[in-house]
Formats: structure tokens, C-alpha cells, sequence
């Protein structure tokens, strides 16, 4: 029932690599091909509706076409696109930033999640006048050299654990440590004096779902301080969906430098870096950590960001305890259902993410989340698909709620995992 999408994906394979603009995109035989989205579903080419778990890989916390944001867009893009000079709204937004996320004193506006922890990264570097940055196995920032090693995400999915034309020189200076593994960071940190930074999404949505261990975020804040390192954390999937400020905010941790981006425009492009003063005064043109970007700040951007801030501050109250309770009724039932038909499984959950994994063991880290049955994960994948469920294509990626599903929608995704761990078990 996917005619139209199977033709459109052989004419993409002639004009785009692979057919997709984005690796993660693609899942066998093909993918489908959406033409509109509203609220919690979204329709392909073929006129299939699908309920949507995936969400934008978590940015549309407040769901397809939110009301209030198109308002704000539609208002904005009547009175300009681009300006490429400041504006009010950036002061707004960097505002409202802020008050959710104290630890920020300072904030930055660009466009992707990568561009925010480049920027984290080089920023942290020029600060501390060292060199090598220390990340997580299986902690997915973005698609370039530094941060794409034994990264997370597609690259996890594809195998891909330092990119073809990457450079050694810049790896080289890449660290890795296991998540929830204070030991050997610590090792790591003895050994290495040229430590510049420490990059971690503090709840780890790249590997399937994995959570930070009891201390684990506490231990992160004591040793690099210890260290006199600064602690980044990339909140681009983490802000505003774990709770308004973060996981910072939830796990009562002061990062130096911390990273948003998804949530933060609910679909539209727009990222952020901010921090202390001493290290964003550090910016370009007062400091000299360059960071410069066309569309950063642009106005419909910024617009939207704002208008998903001040909803989220809004309905907060209600938004949050909705999001976790739905989380936690597809949690249990399918943990249920997954016993019930004496499938090894094991499932992470927090707020409005969770994930399954086809393996009896505990997933803490990258190790663990690879003894998960991948294939096992694609029948279920095929099989909530073929049951009107999009949950994002790869084990290494983590199913998202969001303020537009409704009791329908979760009764309907219950039904269809019902069928799919049928599935499975067969
Ligand atoms: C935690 C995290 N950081 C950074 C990024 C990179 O963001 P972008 O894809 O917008 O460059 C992602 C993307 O999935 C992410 O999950």
C-alpha cells in the first residue's frame, strides 16, 4: 500500500545519495514519503495516516502544526524572513532562555544542534587553551569530525564508527569514555593533561534510551570541577523535554556550557549555546572564538522559539505530568506484553522518552545497548508501521511523546505494539 512512496524513492535514489537527506531517514525496503503532517499524525503520499512517535527525533514536544507557533510564524514571515541585523525578538528569546535555564548566563542563537556543540566545544577549547575534548560512547552531538566518534545515532545504526574522510589529526583528539563509567573517566583524566572539555548529553537518547546511574551526573560536575574542566552538556534533545529546564534542571546540576536545540523551535531550525559569562564573553567579535552563521537569530526562527517557550511555561503544569503518564501506561503495557510472550526485553524510560531493548540485560551504556537484538527491533519497527505506528526506524534512537497525542492515539499505538511483539515472538 506504499505506491506512491516506492516510486518517489527510486526517483530520489537518482538525485539524492541513498534517496534521503539524512541517514537516519532510510529503513528497508523504503521509506515512506510524507505529503502533510497535524497534530500527533502524518500522511503519505499514498494517503496512509500514520500516529508519529518519532516526533522530529524529539523536537515537536507540543506536537505537528501547533497552533500558537504557526500564529507566531505566520505573523513574522508577513513582516520579513531575513534580516541579518539584531533584533528585539533575539533579545526576547535569549531572555526567556535564560529563565528556564539559569545556568545559562549568556546565549547564542544558530541554527542546528551540531553548530551549538561545535560552537560548545570550541568554546571550551579556547577558554582552557587545551586541546583534546573528552565524550561518551554511543552520545550522538552532531555530524562532524570531533564529536563522530563511536557516536550514537545513525552513525551507531550504520556501523560507522569514525566517518570516511574524517580526519585522524582531529579524532585523535577526541576521548572516549563509557557512559555511567566514573572509573574510567577518571583514569582517563589522570592520564591526559590536555583535557579542554567533557561533552555529555546527560540522558543519553542516542543509543536507544539509556539513564545516567544514580551519581553519575553529580560524580560528572565534582570531577570536572576537580579537573578544572569545563562540563558541557548538550540538552538538544534533553531541553525543555525532560522537563522546562532540562535535564540540568530535573538532576540538579550546573553545567558550564550547555547546548539546546529540537524542542526549542518544535520543528523549526534553530539551536542555542550558552553558558558563564567568562566563556561566552569569549565570542567573536569581543572575544576570539569565532562563531558566525547566516540564518542565525532569523527572525522566523526566533519567532517560532519564542512562541514554543512561552507555551511550554504556559502549560507547563499540565504538560509535563500528561507526558509522563502516558509514557508510563505504553511503558508498562508493553513490558506486560513483551513478558506475556516470554520476549527478552528490557525498557529505559524517562519523562516523554522510553525505549525497548531485545535483550534481558540492563542497558547502561553503548556495550549493553549492542546486545539488544537489532533485528528483533526492525520486525517490531516494520510490524508498528504496518499497524499505522511511525516510531523512529533504528534501535539506537528512542520513541517520543508529545502534547498532541491523545488517549486514542495511545490505546491505538498499545493495540499495534500488541500485534508487532506477536510478531516478534514468531
Ligand atoms: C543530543 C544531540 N546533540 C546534537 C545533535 C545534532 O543536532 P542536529 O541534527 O540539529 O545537527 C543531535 C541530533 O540528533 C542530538 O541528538
Amino acid at each position: 500500500m506504499l505506491n506512491n512512496s516506492k516510486k518517489l524513492f527510486s526517483d530520489a535514489k537518482k538525485v539524492i545519495p541513498s534517496g534521503v537527506n539524512s541517514p537516519v531517514r532510510y529503513f528497508e525496503p523504503y521509506p515512506f514519503f510524507v505529503k502533510r503532517s497535524q497534530g500527533s499524525s502524518l500522511w503519505d503520499e499514498d494517503g496512509n495516516q500514520f500516529v508519529d512517535f518519532c516526533n522530529g527525533y524529539g523536537a515537536l514536544l507540543l506536537g505537528h502544526t501547533r497552533k500558537e507557533i504557526i500564529t507566531a510564524v505566520s505573523n513574522q514571515m508577513k513582516k520579513g524572513t531575513l534580516y541579518t541585523t539584531p533584533t528585539a525578538l533575539e533579545i526576547e528569546l535569549s531572555k526567556l532562555i535564560i529563565n528556564n535555564f539559569p545556568s545559562m548566563k549568556k546565549v547564542r542563537t544558530m541554527n542546528t544542534g551540531a553548530e551549538a556543540t561545535m560552537t560548545a566545544i570550541r568554546l571550551a577549547r579556547g577558554f582552557t587553551k587545551k586541546k583534546k575534548i573528552i565524550k561518551f560512547e554511543g552520545c550522538y552531538h552532531g555530524a562532524y569530525d570531533t564529536v563522530l566518534v563511536k557516536a550514537g545515532s545513525g552513525s551507531a545504526h550504520n556501523g560507522i564508527s569514525i566517518s570516511d574522510g574524517g580526519l585522524d589529526e582531529v579524532s585523535r583528539n577526541t576521548l572516549v569514555v563509557p557512559y555511567n563509567d566514573i572509573d574510567e573517566l577518571e583514569k582517563t583524566l589522570s592520564k591526559n593533561k590536555d583535557v579542554a572539555g567533557l561533552i555529555v548529553e546527560p540522558v543519553l537518547a542516542n543509543m536507544g534510551l539509556v539513564l545516567p546511574e544514580k551519581n553519575f551526573l553529580k560524580d560528572l560536575r565534582k570531577i570536572t570541577n576537580q579537573f578544572d574542566i569545563p562540563l558541557i552538556f548538550d540538552e538538544v534533545v534533553n531541553g525543555f523535554r525532560i522537563s522546562e529546564g532540562g535535564a540540568q534542571q530535573k538532576f540538579g546540576i550546573k553545567p558550564d556550557i550547555t547546548t539546546l536545540g529540537k524542542a526549542l523551535g518544535n520543528g523549526f531550525t534553530i539551536s542555542a549555546v550558552g553558558g558563564k559569562n567568562e566563556i561566552m564573553n569569549l565570542l567573536s567579535p569581543d572575544g576570539k572564538v569565532y562563531q558566525a552563521s547566516t540564518y542565525a537569530g532569523n527572525p522566523i526562527s526566533v519567532a517560532a522559539a519564542i512562541s514554543s517557550i512561552k507555551t511550554i511555561n504556559k502549560i507547563k503544569n499540565k504538560l509535563y505530568p500528561k507526558l509522563e503518564r502516558y509514557c508510563k501506561i505504553m511503558v508498562d503495557e508493553i513490558d506486560d506484553l513483551a513478558t506475556d510472550y516470554k520476549i527478552p526485553h528490557t525498557i529505559n524510560s524517562i519523562a516523554s522518552m522510553f525505549q525497548i531493548f531485545f535483550t534481558n540485560q540492563k542497558v547502561i551504556d553503548y556495550k549493553t545497548s549492542k546486545k539488544s537484538s537489532t533485528k528483533k527491533f526492525h520486525k517490531l519497527f516494520t510490524n508498528l508501521l504496518k499497524n499505522g505506528i511511525f516510531t523512529a526506524p533504528s534501535q539506537y534512537e528512542t520513541v517520543f511523546l508529545s502534547d498532541s497525542h491523545t488517549d486514542q492515539n495511545i490505546t491505538k499505538a498499545l493495540g499495534a505494539y500488541g500485534l508487532s511483539l506477536k510478531a516478534v515472538k514468531n
